[in-house]
Parts: structure tokens; C-alpha cells; sequence
């Protein structure tokens, strides 16, 4: 429900007080009452001080006006032409909700903030300085319309700004592309009709000039959508220079059968034998001793014989913001499936060696399918979100497993004799390779891997995101 606006000028002109708010009034969102505000997750503590008789919260007439406020602030972000192209992927209501909690925290409110900490929320978005200042007067725009008074506009503001760094990126982080390059661009769009596309190129270059890559790639595949692949391809390569080649093969539509498993694949799972050999192997991987905290692979093989698997047609879909399966292990030859079950778009992409790809923009249950043809462990990645993060291993390995969370393993069905052993875990950079020997019977052994590897995959043109 929407505050009347005059009820919110007085709550904001602090002439309510502290107490809850009337039924009737503004509902205080979905914005969770916590026994006493702790600061995490990044959320600015309240101005340390003299004990005041009342907090910034309620001075700004606590929830029911931080609500109105933020949706405000919202609705304003939301439609500033400098800056709403940056939400155009983001679920307005669930960005009001995070953002009232967090006020609503930062000003020594009742709320607990459930969302992510702010360098992981904007990581991947290079964002400017003047971003930051459209968003900053935005928000001055949404207290200004509720009359919020100047000291408390200014403590607000005061407990957000320290926020920058975590926000804004490094100039030196940033890869500007020459105005030379852009001149093509700006020319295509004057002649456009579609006028959606012809902003969305526009903004294109405003955010290749100032090297936002992955942002300015993201406006040109709208631009593309909005006026068609064929009238902007001239200068596509502008925009996608550096990055893996696309997969530009028709979306199909895949049903949702439900939520995938964290891991998948393993050749004792995926295809059984049928008579047991003599041999079996249990063991655990660890990194630098200790079990692992990411997940991993172990694969064999034998120095004679050992059997080729069959290539397998397989899922990794996008859920909630994240890969699953996590980790998969699949023969050469496979192919993968790429279902985005979200109302969002997602942008799934590899550098790695083995198989690079870049397989576009889409959302709600469409799909691109990639076919595995050299062994390799495949890092994916989705450009838009950078916390989100899966391997594909693709091995020519007759036996392979993953190992659970705690990183035991075990082969069921062994020929005795000499093997090659390569371990990975996604802590551990490199697979590890090493020898062993399976005797009849039970074996055991015991794989320690160094640890170290980066958690946060680059982005898309390989540079590292913040
Ligand atoms: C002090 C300044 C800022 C604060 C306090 C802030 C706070 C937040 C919060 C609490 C969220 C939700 C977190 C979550 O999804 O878990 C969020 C998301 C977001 N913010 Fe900010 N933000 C700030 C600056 C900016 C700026 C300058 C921009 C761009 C102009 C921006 C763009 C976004 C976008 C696009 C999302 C949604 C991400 C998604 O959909 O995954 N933010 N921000």
C-alpha cells in the first residue's frame, strides 16, 4: 500500500514520534523487525555520538516514511535517463525491499538487511562517479519531495557516502574504447527509427568511452534486440571486440522439471559395470590439508586399457542467480544444455582454453545447447551477475567422480593396476596429477591440493571485475 503523502511529510517533519505507526498508515514493507540493529553486511552504523533522545530512524518517522522514501528514490532511479538502463534486469520491488531494510539499519532502525554486502551487489557493473552522483541526487530528490529537513537529509547522506568505494571502481580499472572507434556507432544510431534502439546505442558509447565494457556490450545486445541483429551488426564488433565467440543459434524453449542437483556426473553413477571389476578405491581430497571448501574432481586412468564413456546430453541451468549443477563432470562429446529458468536475463559465458563461448541474452526457460569436444575444465560465468560461478569438467577419463562437500570419493569398480590420478578442486587452480597402484580389494588413499585460486571469475573480455 502507498503512504498518503501528507501523512509522510509529518512523519519525515519528525511531528509523529517513535511509536508504531497507525494500522492505517503506511505497511512497513517486508522489512523484518530484528531484536536490536547489528551493523554486517557492509550497512554504515549509526553516527557514533552523545546518546540522542531519539535515532535518525525515528526522526525520519521510521518505517512507514523510510518506505515511502525508497520507493520514491526508486521509482526516480528507475526512470533518470542517466541512469535507469543499470535496473533495467533488476526486480524493482525486491531492490525497494533490500534498500528499506538497509535505511532502515543505517539509521539505527528495527530492521535486519537480508540482502548482500555492497561490494559483491555492484561488483561487475564498473561503475563511475557520475552514476553515483545521479543516484545521490535522486535520493535527494525523493527526501526532497517529502520535506525530509536538511539536517536529517545530511545525516543520511553522511552515513551512505563512505559507501563509495565499494560502489565506484578505480579509473585504472576501466578500459575506454577511442572516440575514433565510437564515431560508426553514433552514426548508425542517428539514422535508427527505432527510437529504443537508437538510445540504447547512444548510451552504448557514453558507456564504452568511459570503458565499461561489459555494460556497453549488455546496451548493444538490447539495442540488438530492440532493433534486430542485421540493422546494428555493422558494428557489433566495436562492442564485443575481445570477448569469446557468440553463439548466435536460434533460443529453443526447454520445460522445467524442477531444480537441478549441486554436482553431477561420475563414471560409477553414469554407467555402471555391469560385472564388478576386482578393485575398488576410497578416498579424500583436501587442499592444504584441511577438506575442501569449494568442490572438485578426481579422475583415473589406467595405464592399460580402461573404457570410453559415452557423451552425455546434460543440464546446467540458472536459477535464484546460480549455476546448477555447481560442478559436472561429462565425457567428451557431450553436450550441455543452458536453460535460464529465471524471469531475469543471464549472460552464461567461458574463456576457458578448451571451449570459449559466449551464449547471449535471454531468460524464462529458453536455452542454447553447447557441444563439449576436447577434455578440459570449463570455468562458466554469467556476465551480469559476477557472483555467479560453475565448472563444466570435461574428461576423457575412463573413471571419475566428485568428491562430496566434505571431499570423500570413492570407485566402486577398479581393474588392478597402474593408474594416473589428476585431482582439482575450484580452491585449487590446476589439476594436480600423480600415480597409483589399485590392488585387488579395498584401497585407500589420500589427495592434498594447494589452495589459492581467485573465487570472483573475470568478466566476459577477461578483466578482472570489482
Ligand atoms: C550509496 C549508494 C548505494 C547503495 C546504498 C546501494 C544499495 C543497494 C542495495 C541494498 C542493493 C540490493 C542488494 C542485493 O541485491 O542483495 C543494490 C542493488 C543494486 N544497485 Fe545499488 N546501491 C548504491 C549505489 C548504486 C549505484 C550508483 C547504482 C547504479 C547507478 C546501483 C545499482 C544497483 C543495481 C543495478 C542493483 C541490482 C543488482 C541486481 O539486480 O542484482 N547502486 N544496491
Amino acid at each position: 500500500m502507498r503512504t498518503s503523502g501528507v501523512l509522510v511529510s509529518l512523519l519525515l517533519l519528525g511531528c509523529g514520534s517513535s511509536k508504531p505507526a497507525p494500522k492505517t498508515v503506511a505497511t512497513p514493507g517486508d522489512a523484518t523487525p530484528a531484536p536490536a540493529p547489528a551493523p554486517g553486511n557492509n550497512v554504515p552504523a549509526p553516527a557514533p555520538g552523545k546518546p540522542v533522545a531519539k535515532s535518525l530512524y525515528d526522526r525520519l518517522g521510521g518505517l512507514p516514511a523510510i518506505t515511502a522514501v525508497v520507493d520514491e528514490f526508486v521509482t526516480r532511479t528507475t526512470t533518470d535517463a542517466r541512469i535507469k538502463d543499470r535496473f533495467f534486469n533488476t526486480d524493482a520491488d525486491n531492490l525497494k525491499k533490500l534498500l528499506t531494510e538497509f535505511v532502515c539499519m543505517a539509521t539505527g532502525g528495527p530492521c535486519k538487511y537480508s540482502g548482500r554486502d555492497m561490494t559483491s551487489t555492484h561488483a561487475g557493473m564498473d561503475m563511475v562517479d557520475d552514476e553515483f552522483t545521479a543516484l545521490v541526487e535522486d535520493l535527494v530528490g525523493a527526501l526532497d519531495k517529502f520535506k525530509v529537513p536538511d539536517k536529517e537529509k545530511g545525516e543520511l547522506l553522511g552515513a551512505l557516502g563512505p559507501l563509495k568505494p565499494q560502489i565506484v571502481v578505480a579509473a585504472d580499472k576501466l578500459h575506454p574504447v577511442a572516440d575514433a572507434k565510437l564515431a560508426p556507432v553514433t552514426k548508425l544510431a542517428a539514422g535508427l527509427k527505432d527510437k529504443a534502439a537508437q538510445d540504447l546505442l547512444t548510451m552504448a558509447v557514453t558507456a564504452a568511452k568511459r570503458g565499461q565494457l561489459s555494460y556497453a556490450e549488455q546496451l548493444f545486445s538490447r539495442a540488438e534486440m530492440a532493433a534486430g541483429a542485421k540493422t546494428v551488426a555493422s558494428v557489433a564488433s566495436v562492442f564485443r571486440a575481445g570477448a569469446p565467440t557468440r553463439v548466435t543459434t536460434a533460443t529453443k524453449k526447454l520445460e522445467d522439471k524442477g531444480p537441478q542437483a549441486k554436482t553431477a556426473g561420475g563414471s560409477d553413477a553414469d554407467e555402471p559395470d555391469k560385472k564388478p571389476a576386482k578393485g575398488s578405491l576410497n578416498g579424500s581430497l583436501m587442499i592444504n590439508g584441511k577438506a575442501p571448501e569449494g568442490l572438485g574432481v578426481v579422475m583415473l586412468w589406467p595405464k592399460a586399457g580402461g573404457k570410453k564413456r559415452t557423451p552425455k546430453q546434460r543440464i546446467i541451468e540458472q536459477r535464484g542467480k546460480e549455476f546448477a549443477p555447481h560442478v559436472m563432470a561429462v565425457p567428451v562429446g557431450s553436450t550441455i544444455s543452458f536453460p535460464n529458468f529465471d524471469p531475469i536475463y543471464h549472460n552464461v559465458f567461458s574463456l576457458s582454453k578448451s571451449k570459449a563461448f559466449d551464449l547471449g541474452l535471454y531468460k524464462s526457460g529458453e536455452t542454447r545447447d553447447v557441444k563439449l569436444d576436447k577434455p578440459g575444465i570449463i570455468r562458466l560465468g554469467c556476465n551480469l551477475h559476477a557472483s555467479m560461478s560453475a565448472y563444466l569438467v570435461v574428461v576423457d577419463a575412463p573413471n571419475y567422480v566428485i568428491p562430496d562437500a566434505d571431499g570423500k570419493f570413492s570407485f566402486k569398480s577398479l581393474a588392478p593396476g597402474k593408474y594416473k590420478v589428476q585431482a582439482w578442486n575450484e580452491r585449487s587452480g590446476d589439476p594436480t596429477t600423480s600415480e597409483i597402484e589399485i590392488k585387488e580389494g579395498a584401497n585407500e588413499t589420500k589427495l592434498d591440493l594447494k589452495g589459492g585460486a581467485v573465487t570472483l571469475s573475470p568478466d566476459k573480455f577477461g578483466n578482472a571485475r570489482q
